[in-house]
């Protein structure tokens, strides 16, 4: 049995050995901006390395292996990780744009090209699925997650791990998944990256954990900590969470990855030493060391002053052997660097084909008056935008495989897709960003074309001109890729001002204008919806971005997806989310006039700009006859939910329909709609499908103040409808 075998290994191994194997270091061999760690071949040789990230190529990752070996005593292979996290060098859209796909079958598929390609590159380990729940769109990494909702982000959490794991993870074309990050990082104060989370056990239970926990029960084999502090305690090193919860409550059997320099971090965070923290981490539940080699380099003066046990290391140590077994890398180390296999499985056709159809899914169409859209394949268009001819920012961020001058610009999308039926114009119009210390900071990594020469009122005259002897006006603006991702918080979340001076502009023309809003995160577009026709929310599309847009712009796909996080009316009105609580003092008129001594603002009204849920078609779909199986269950029993839903509109189209149920009276407060159902159907014009849920005592389920997992008896109601304001209702009631 693997354990037999790991055992026989574990008996040969010296204390630095054993170390070795919990130690992460970074090639430095991709340009993330991180310094390259230093000798790592000899410390290979040493055996002080368990296994090596930001490498990649089968050419180069065999060298390593090799070295591991031929060089090293006990010939344990490496493992070789990599932030695979949407697609590889085919690059889907970034993740919140995956999630409003709604699709869950087509998320699991994305997940395995990325494993197939990855793994024809030498990879084995990828540091994704990232399920924080978010409900703070300050936060830059919003754009890395499912979104805001626990349920939704179960169901992709369980489909991306078996996505990259299969079912077979000897596989060559397989890779481990890494479930991050462990555990509340989408929470922090004010959404500043890495900040505090401070929060009741029972939110955590409720609202933010289950995604974790579903990436653990779908068998992810490992798991990263997060950097933020859980109960004051940082994650790095916090038993509770690490063991008490993870390990002992929930089963994990795999192991656990700091994130960066996770364990050297708790020295700030006022833990002690890095002596002190590194035994903290190991005493946690930490097993591997990314990059900051505490546990390299103290744990031996940790145990020989009794302050860690042989028992914990051994514990530590056998989890990263095993997972080396799993992967099949003591039969074969050189299971992933098949030398021929790059060639011809990396940036496919039809791989790219596929992420095509996927961008386009990804896309919500937030605003079409008068149906602007879909365009016409004729007459003269005018494309205008910093993002419009921007191959280096359609990837959006963490992509670290792509190739960012191969991704498809808009503008060369739509030549394509237009082929000799229309003219199409281009200008700039502006740059991203007027301050030209910001432009810098958001395109950090080179991701922009050079900054125009030009002043801002040639580039706005030059737009101006092709605007006059146009049809229609496509204005490609939004955030740049670097402007959301990790170390990208923002306190105002407009798009930035000369965009929005521009497009102002744009309009004045009296041209019909379609905004093409290329965003990493929810925006405040408040102004923007109230004097654009047409808003098409396209996210960081991935690499085939130009197409996918042109073909929703033209109506070769109608759009279907579905915002997974709260669009803002201003960042005042953050955190808001679908799910919240009743108050003592709600607001009793739908209408968003001010009420004095009821819960909202002197200045905006409560409800959000675009809520959960929400995306346009260019069809229309009819809701009727809802209706339920029974009035009752009983505590075993199920529920079933059918509705009508006709294509009433010109298109063929895709709707995700949803399912939200409320507890009427709880031991504890509930929140006023949670989802527990969605089905994405395809409906011809005209046609109507009936749409069947089964809601099982489990959908009742929730955490109550001891914590217990229970559906307690009593009223629900159940709504159905094509987004998370829906009002249309049924009731029943659990025995
Ligand atoms: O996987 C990432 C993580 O999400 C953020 N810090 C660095 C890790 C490895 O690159």
């Amino acid at each position: 049995s693997i354990e037999q075998k790991v055992d026989s290994i574990l008996k040969l191994m010296t204390l630095e050995e054993k170390l070795g194997q919990l130690n992460l270091p970074s090639s430095g061999d991709i340009t993330t901006g991180q310094a390259k760690s230093a000798d790592i071949a000899s410390k290979i040789e040493d055996g002080k390395v368990g296994g090596l990230f930001n490498i990649k190529t089968v050419e180069k990752i065999r060298d390593v292996q090799k070295v591991a070996m031929e060089k090293s005593r006990l010939k344990i292979p490496l493992l070789f990780g990599m932030d695979v996290i949407h697609g590889y060098e085919t690059t889907f859209p970034i993740p919140l744009g995956l999630s409003s796909s709604w699709d869950i079958p087509m998320i699991e598929k994305t997940a395995r090209i990325a494993a197939i390609e990855a793994s024809a590159d030498g990879i084995n380990w990828t540091f994704s699925p990232m399920v924080d729940i978010s409900r703070d769109a300050r936060w830059g990494r919003v754009s890395e997650g499912s979104g805001e909702d626990v349920y939704l982000g179960s169901e992709i959490a369980k489909a991306m791990v078996k996505g990259y794991q299969g079912t077979d993870l000897t596989d060559n074309k397989t890779i481990m998944a890494t479930v991050k990050h462990f555990a509340l990082y989408g929470a922090p104060e004010a959404g500043r990256d890495y900040n505090t989370v401070d929060m009741s056990r029972i939110k955590m239970y409720n609202d933010y954990l289950p995604p974790y926990k579903a990436a653990i029960d779908a068998g992810v084999g490992s798991v990263m900590a997060s950097f933020n502090e859980i109960d004051g305690i940082p994650a790095t090193g916090n038993k509770w969470l690490m063991t008490d919860l993870l390990r002992t409550d929930w089963g994990f059997d795999g192991f656990v990855v700091t994130d960066y320099t996770g364990i050297n971090e708790m020295v700030d965070h006022g833990m002690g030493d890095l002596q002190a923290v590194s035994a903290m981490a190991l005493n946690a539940g930490i097993d591997m060391d990314m990059v900051g080699e505490g546990l390299l380099t103290t744990l031996q003066k940790s145990f020989e002053e009794g302050k860690v046990s042989m028992a914990t290391i051994d514990t530590a140590v056998k989890r990263m052997l095993t997972a080396k077994y799993q992967l099949g890398l003591f039969d074969d180390p050189y299971n992933y660097c098949d030398i021929n296999r790059a060639k011809t499985e990396i940036f496919t056709d039809e791989h790219r084909a596929f992420a095509r159809k996927v961008s386009a899914e990804s896309m919500v169409l937030l605003k079409n008056e008068r149906q602007t859209l879909p365009l016409k394949k004729s007459g003269t268009i005018a494309l205008i935008g910093p993002l419009a001819n921007n191959a280096v920012n359609m990837a959006g961020t963490w992509s670290v495989a792509t190739k960012q001058e191969k991704s498809n610009p808009l503008l060369e999308g739509l030549k394509t897709v237009v082929g000799n039926k229309a003219t199409i114009l281009y200008a700039k119009g502006s740059n991203l960003a007027a301050d030209l210390a910001y432009e810098k900071r958001v395109t950090m990594f080179g991701k922009d074309i050079p900054r125009d020469g030009r002043t801002d009122k040639q580039m706005l005259d030059e737009a101006l001109e092709i605007a006059s002897k146009s049809d229609v006006i496509i204005a490609a603006l939004g955030e740049s890729a670097e402007m959301s991702g990790e170390s990208s918080s923002r306190t105002n979340l407009d798009i930035p001002q000369i965009q929005k001076d521009l497009l102002q502009a744009l309009l004045k023309t009296g041209k019909p204008v379609v905004l093409v809003m290329f965003a990493g995160r929810p925006l405040t577009i408040q102004e923007e919806v109230e004097t654009v026709p047409a808003i098409l929310n396209v996210w960081f599309p991935g690499s085939e971005a130009g197409l996918a847009i042109s073909d929703v712009l033209f109506g070769d796909v109608n759009p279907s997806g579905k915002l997974t996080a709260t669009f803002p009316r201003n960042v005042g009105q953050i955190p808001i989310y679908y799910n919240h609580k009743n108050t003592g003092r709600p607001l009793n008129n739908n209408e968003g006039t001010f009420e004095k001594f009821r819960t909202n603002y002197l200045d905006v009204r409560n409800e959000p700009l675009f809520p959960f849920g929400f995306g346009l078609s260019y069809t229309k779909f009819d809701y009727t006859n809802l209706k339920l199986s029974s009035n009752q269950i009983d505590s075993n029993g199920t529920v079933e939910v059918t509705v009508d839903v006709k294509n009433s509109g010109n298109y063929d189209g895709k709707e995700v329909v949803q399912l939200y149920i409320r507890d009427m009276v709880g031991s504890v407060t509930r929140p006023v709609k949670e989802l527990k159902g969605f089905q994405k159907v395809e409906i011809k014009t005209g046609a109507t499908q009936t749409v069947t849920f089964t809601l099982s005592v489990d959908d009742l389920k929730f955490y109550n103040s001891s914590l217990d997992f229970v559906a307690e008896p009593g009223q629900f109601e159940v709504f159905v409808g094509t987004n998370s304001d829906t009002t249309m209702k049924a009731e029943f009631e659990l025995k």
